[in-house]
């Protein structure tokens, strides 16, 4: 973990938030290559369950929302931890995370604990200019209301037939008390949740549907199988709405943690909120002719989470053996998915002379509209192909002078670090072929 942050600071993945006035405790501000990174992974999951699904539609729903939302789906009773306050230093510790109800864990003496209360995670403010309890307002702890209360809407103007389900990306805030492991666990993070609609009675085999596809997915994206594992939620640590919950589970530097959650929200929400709204949000099917509240099946991920999980599980250092008479070095590299890799291509001028500038501007013109693509013509070649390594770009594309008599250039592999000569008229179908991606 130490190495993986410290090349995301010294690469640009990963700065701490609001360095320049000594930080924000656990706020992440994702870099020029994180970006690149976080977007790949939005990207990836739009594709695969929105775009290339008929049964599914996206939506984008605002962040604040009337405060009678959350009482209806529960947040204000029963989203909270329980804590406790250490007398002496006035710490707050998740009581699941205290082994020892009599000490605190960050006082030398032995200092005593309060007695367990609970906590509401969610952040509060005000809109409008009146600070009063009128004007109180909630950032959303989780997107899925946001589906929830557009549910007919959607329905309407999609003319969708259940089974179906609405997707959505975006941010979402919980007040956690323990927040840590760089961007596993933060205040201000991103989901990816599908609400998926389905008949009751239908719900378990979607469920286990789910499931299979959304590990699936980090597995298709590169994450290596033994690294994944599933594991089913116990009783009490079900969440107030769900009937059974999965979690996609990844092996962390410190163990075990929760990559994303599949649950079965039953008609919980649909209900809620039919009754809290007095809209009713029940579904008519036509074949039968009965209206009822269809059951929800959830995977629901953090983007912060799998953007770290990619970021991890590429990370390799291996002993190289440039020329036979030196000693073997090691090198750093960021074995990306091609679909993840921040930067697909990096092109690298031999020289800073005109005319081969030229034509590497020109290459790198020719590929950049359709691909990220790097410019990099300091230092030496080496040195670009080790920094090419390190933050994990498949392919450098290397123009020299030779380049400017034949028309060819050198691609080099990041993995096998194997070179080829190819001419620059066929380099955007090579490269098409190379990371089997349209564009
Ligand atoms: N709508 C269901 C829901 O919000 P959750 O298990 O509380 O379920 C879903 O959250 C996912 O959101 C988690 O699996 C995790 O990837 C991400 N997540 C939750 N809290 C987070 C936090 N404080 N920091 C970063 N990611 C978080």
């Amino acid at each position: 973990m130490e190495k993986i942050l410290s090349l995301s600071k010294r690469r640009g993945f990963l700065f701490q938030s609001s360095a320049i006035y000594d930080g924000l405790n656990a706020a992440w501000d994702y870099g020029p290559l994180g970006v690149e990174l976080k977007r790949n992974v939005k990207e990836m999951w739009w594709k695969s369950m929105v775009r290339n699904r008929v049964d599914v539609v996206g939506l984008d729903s605002s962040i604040l929302m009337n405060p009678k939302v959350w009482q209806a789906s529960g947040h204000l009773d029963n989203f909270s931890d329980t804590l406790v306050e250490c007398s002496f230093c006035h710490q707050r510790f998740r009581i699941d995370d205290i082994t020892n109800l009599e000490d605190c864990p960050n006082c030398d003496e032995h200092q005593s604990l309060s007695k367990p209360r609970e906590f509401n995670l969610m952040f509060k403010t005000f809109m409008g200019a009146a600070i009063d309890t009128a004007s109180e307002i909630y950032l959303r702890p989780e997107t899925a209301q946001g589906i929830f209360i557009n549910f007919s809407q959607v329905l309407n103007t999609s003319r969708k037939k259940l089974p179906f389900g609405i997707a959505q990306i975006g941010k979402a805030f919980r007040n956690e008390i323990t927040p840590g492991n760089s961007i596993f666990r933060t205040r201000e993070f991103e989901q990816m949740e599908l609400e998926f609609f389905v008949k009751p009675g239908q719900d378990e085999e979607w469920h286990k549907y789910w499931i299979e596809q959304r590990l699936d997915w980090y597995i298709s994206l590169g994450l290596r199988r033994e690294n994944l594992r599933l594991r089913e939620h116990g009783a009490k640590e079900l969440a107030h709405y769900a009937k059974a919950t999965v979690d996609v589970e990844y092996k962390f530097p410190w163990g075990w943690a929760e990559l994303e959650g599949i649950a079965n929200r039953t008609d919980f929400d649909l209900r809620q909120h039919s009754q809290y709204s007095k809209e009713d949000l029940s579904y008519f099917d036509e074949q039968t002719g009965n209206r009822f509240f269809p059951f929800v099946v959830e995977p629901s991920g953090g983007v912060d989470r799998a953007t770290l999980a990619f970021l991890l599980d590429a990370y390799h250092e291996e002993e190289i053996q440039s020329s036979p008479n030196k000693k073997p070095e090691l090198r750093t590299v960021l074995r990306f998915n091609q679909h993840m890799a921040p930067a697909k291509f990096a092109i690298l001028p031999l020289s800073r002379k005109s005319e081969l500038s030229e034509l590497s501007h020109k290459i790198h013109s020719s590929l950049s509209g359709s691909f990220s693509t790097l410019f990099d013509d300091s230092q030496s070649i080496g040195r670009r192909y080790r920094r090419q390594d390190e933050i994990g770009t498949p392919y450098c594309i290397t123009i020299d002078f030779q380049s400017l008599e034949d028309q060819q250039v050198t691609i080099r592999d990041r993995d096998s670090m194997a070179q080829e000569r190819v001419s620059i008229d066929q380099l955007p179908a090579i490269l098409r072929h190379k990371l089997n991606i349209e564009s």
